[in-house]
């Protein structure tokens, strides 16, 4: 099961980030007051405001954020209250230096960013459930306030964690798992390079070695162990929330960030996931040469795309407002007009039901002073405000959407597993991102959304079975459990397309000594006689399939068909021409097509068309590839997103009537969509 969510809001909810903090008090008042007449009816506060609780160890106020609360209830401004442990006190880490995060040489960071704490140091931890339960104690049946958010970004900053106490809790994690070192040393192959351990205190996270020659097992067992304790992190925090606070008020984070199962994490700890989303990040750079049109802040569909596998109707906790930079880092253009509003209605699409705008204002001073709010230093209204209250007016035309889920054609499967072996393996990473990007570009240009689907140990048919077509590229490492699932999944009815380089790792990333495609060979019909990486001297190699040109980059593997498939594509040069590149075997009622390279654009379209899943919204909308199309439903209700994300307008033709439901007029036949337009329509 992909997502357990608990909490959902029930209409469209627009909030801001805000920094009581930051200004002075004589602001407070007018800003709530501007931000309940732009729509606002929410604000996170006090994620890094430590010191406001604890000045000083062990003497606990209350009094600034009281007085600020007190003003928010008389303002009716409702509060998300973040708990204050990304950025722990100079005082903290002076006294107890132990708590601090390093790099891998052993250098501490030391107090002045955030996020420079460890997870397992146990002081650390005592530290942080004091405070947390102080802040609950005294604010969780505070009427202002409506939920609270953990932490900020875990896993953001730094993803690595390599201090005393991080290796000290490794070995007691690897004791659990293993039990016995002659099984771990199994398990990580030690006998390579004479690194078999004697003593558990002879292991260590991840150390300066020389050759870069950290081993490849170890690694993995070290991003599951960085997953795990920022897991056990958070649900220190949730459950401590989850005593103090006030029936209905939920408990988040703001993620997503790397080396965390944030599935497992969302199941285990949260009511609901937030997402922090910041599109220009991309907006600006180069587009790349092979985008026929400018994907680079589309992409942060394929973010979202994820989010949703975390949790169907999530919210956004950051949302881009402004241009993105640091004094230290990053110069970024501004959002166009429009824009703001295209990247809000962009979450909304892909399933976000509340959007609050990072920030209300920009700060000014400390090394955020260019990441831009909604209004700038000088506090006069500007564009982004009136932009914001014109999204808002949008946003409420909304509420039936609330709720609604996103529709899709086809899923791409995924699991942490592999996800974390593309960190520790660069031939895993090089075929792994390559062919997800494609996929992804394959979806947007041709306009076949698709979900995200993460197999995890409560995975179940049902979670697999509601889609037709499902895309697992690269399952580089396999196990039982896996494969049963996929091979149910084909038996009662669905189509299973695999990639290059599937099943030759077990769970520990060690090559098993069978076949290719190793325990999918099952359902696969195919055997893998020979692979390799495809030569940039050479000419780029191509399959042919009916005739038709079929794109086979990067890796090749070189396939026989086996149990009675049906080869569909040969190599038609390179050493192998004539041999197999993509083969189909039927069982049960469904089917594998294993491709024996990765994916491109051209090939996953083609793969959708003949597994007839390409062009949904055919009957409903013809438009260009420089938009995106969604669709969310609920009931028979069903509202479609269409969103421009190029400079210039665009023309769409509606195939039906539908209602606009921005303006309520019913339209049909030839629309224009202004740059960065955005237009919601609901049919039947
Ligand atoms: C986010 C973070 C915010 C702020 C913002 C701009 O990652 O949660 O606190 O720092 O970026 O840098």
């Amino acid at each position: 099961m992909n997502s357990k969510q608990t909490y959902q809001w029930t209409e469209m909810t627009m909030g801001t980030c805000y920094y009581p903090e930051h200004w002075d008090k004589s602001l407070w008042e007018d800003d709530l007051r501007r931000m309940k007449e732009a729509g606002i009816s929410i604000i996170r506060i006090a994620e890094f405001a430590w010191n406001k609780f604890e000045p000083e160890e062990g003497i606990f106020t209350f009094e600034f954020f009281d007085e600020f609360l007190e003003l928010c209830l008389k303002k009716e401004m409702k509060v998300i209250f973040g708990t204050p442990t990304a950025t722990p006190p100079a005082w903290l880490t002076e006294k107890y230096p132990e708590v601090l995060n390093g790099r891998q040489d052993g250098v501490l960071y030391r107090h002045g960013g955030r996020r420079h704490y460890n997870y397992n140091s146990p002081k650390y931890q005592e530290l942080t459930k004091r405070i947390v339960t102080k802040i609950a104690e005294h604010y969780g049946q505070h009427p202002a306030i409506v939920g609270w958010q953990i932490d900020n970004e875990l896993n953001c900053e730094t993803c690595e964690f390599y201090s005393e106490a991080d290796s000290a809790a490794f070995r007691v994690f690897l004791l659990k798992k293993y039990s016995t070192l002659e099984k771990l040393n199994q398990a990580w192959g030690t006998v390579f390079w004479n690194q078999t351990y004697t003593d558990w205190e002879q292991i260590y996270v991840p150390r300066t070695t020389l050759s870069q020659g950290i081993n490849p097992h170890l690694h993995l067992d070290y991003i599951r162990f960085i997953s795990d304790s920022t897991i056990r992190f958070c649900e220190m925090q949730a459950e401590i929330l989850r005593k103090y606070r006030k029936p209905g008020d939920f408990i988040t984070t703001n993620g997503k960030f790397w080396n965390v199962d944030n599935h497992k994490m969302e199941k285990e700890c949260l009511d609901v996931y937030t997402y922090d989303s910041y599109p220009s990040f991309a907006f600006g750079l180069d587009r790349d040469p092979k985008n026929s049109v400018d994907l680079n802040d589309r992409r942060w569909s394929m973010h979202l795309n994820e989010v949703r596998s975390i949790c169907s109707h999530f919210g956004i906790m950051e949302q881009q407002s402004g241009a993105n930079g640091w004094t230290t880092r990053m110069e970024g253009p501004a959002p166009r007009p429009g824009q703001l509003t295209l990247w809000a209605m962009q979450s909304v699409a892909h399933g976000a039901d509340f959007i609050s705008f990072f920030r209300w204002r920009t700060c000014t001073m400390g090394t955020e002073i260019y990441w831009h709010g909604i209004l700038d230093y000088d506090n006069r209204d500007n564009r982004k405000l009136a932009e914001v209250k014109d999204f808002y007016s949008k946003l409420k035309t909304l509420d039936p959407v609330c709720g609604a889920d996103y529709v899709s054609s086809f899923a791409l499967i995924k699991d942490y597993d592999n996800s974390w072996d593309t960190e520790v393996d660069v031939w895993h990473e090089r075929i792994a991102s390559y062919s997800e990007d494609e996929i992804f570009a394959a979806s947007q240009l041709s306009h076949t959304p698709y979900d995200v689907v993460y197999l995890q140990e409560d995975s179940e048919l049902l979670d697999l079975a509601k889609y037709k077509v499902i895309f697992y590229p690269h399952p580089v490492i396999l196990d039982e459990g896996r494969t049963e699932l996929l091979k149910s999944y084909v038996e009662q009815g669905g189509t299973l397309v695999i990639g290059c380089r599937t099943g030759y790792k077990d769970m520990n990333g060690r090559c098993v000594m069978m076949p290719q495609p190793g325990l999918l060979q099952q359902i696969s019909g195919s055997d893998v006689r020979d692979f390799t990486f495809t030569s940039p001297a050479e000419e780029p190699t191509f399959a042919m399939w009916n005739g038709e040109k079929l794109e086979t980059p990067l890796f090749n593997d070189i396939l026989k068909a086996v149990d009675g498939a049906q080869i569909l594509a040969t190599y038609a040069n390179s050493y192998y021409a004539g041999e197999a590149a993509l083969i189909e075997k039927r069982t049960g009622k469904g089917r594998v097509l294993h491709l024996g390279s990765t994916f491109s654009r051209e090939n996953v379209t083609q793969i959708l068309e003949y597994t007839g899943v390409l062009l949904p919204f055919a009957g409903m909308i013809d438009a260009p590839e420089s938009v995106e199309v969604i669709l969310r439903q609920k009931g028979n209700r069903r509202f479609l997103f269409v969103l421009n994300f190029q400079p210039m307008e665009v023309r769409i033709e509606l195939r039906k009537e539908m209602k606009l439901l921005y303006d309520g007029k019913t339209v049909s036949g030839t629309q224009i969509l202004p740059a960065y337009g955005t237009a919601v329509y609901e049919f039947e």
